[in-house]
């Protein structure tokens, strides 16, 4: 994946309206061309956009967005093309951000992802990511909980082994917490 034709660099102004059509075909909800510009100007938020030269007339095959909030990295967002899932861009661009996050003081980090998304807990496994609780309902949309995953940036990295937490993890990605 990684090669001469592919770059991660920060959002530009010319990548939002590739950004808002793969966001759009992302998410059930997904967030507006306002609120990926507030996100550009708003000084604890960090955009990473990953560009493929190869995609003809296009480049930009995902994206991430994080908060950097004092040591805690907060993921907000993270979409790759559809076209170019599973071929690691979003390893790549989450990679990427924990590093620049943890180059920022971050010791932490932590998302809400939905139930249903077994894509994006897949990834956040990988990465080590354990499940720390639920905020029911969280997803005005359609009712749906959200998990809380977090990780611990001193002790995890990007595609090494968690043999054992994927299990413990399954479970508690089913447990109802309060
Ligand atoms: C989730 C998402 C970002 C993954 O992007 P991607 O570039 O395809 O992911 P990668 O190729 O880096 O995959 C890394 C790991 O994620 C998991 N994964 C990715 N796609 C998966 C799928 N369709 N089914 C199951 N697991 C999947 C796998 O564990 C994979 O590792 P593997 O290839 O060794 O099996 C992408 O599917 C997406 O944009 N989904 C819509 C937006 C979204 O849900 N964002 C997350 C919000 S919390």
């Amino acid at each position: 994946m990684e090669n001469d034709n592919i770059r991660i660099g920060e959002c530009e102004e010319g990548d939002i309206s590739e950004i808002i059509a793969i966001e759009g075909d992302s998410f059930p909800s997904p967030w507006s061309e306002n609120i990926f510009r507030g996100e550009m100007k708003n000084p604890i938020a960090r955009i990473l956009v990953c560009r493929d030269q190869r995609l003809a007339g296009k480049t930009v095959a995902g994206y991430v967005v994080y908060w950097q909030v004092a040591d805690e990295m907060q993921l907000h967002n993270i979409a790759v093309r559809k076209d170019q899932r599973k071929k690691r861009v979003a390893s790549l661009l989450l990679r990427e951000a924990i590093r620049a996050s943890q180059l920022e003081g971050a010791r932490s980090v932590t998302l809400e992802v939905r139930r249903s998304n077994l894509p994006a807990q897949n990834l956040y496994e990988k990465f080590g990511f354990l499940v720390k609780g639920v905020r029911p309902g969280y997803y005005s949309d359609m009712g749906e909980d959200a998990l809380i995953f977090w990780a611990d940036l001193d002790r995890i990295g990007p595609e090494r082994e968690h043999a054992r937490e994927p299990a413990k993890n399954r479970q508690a990605r089913n447990d109802d917490h309060d």
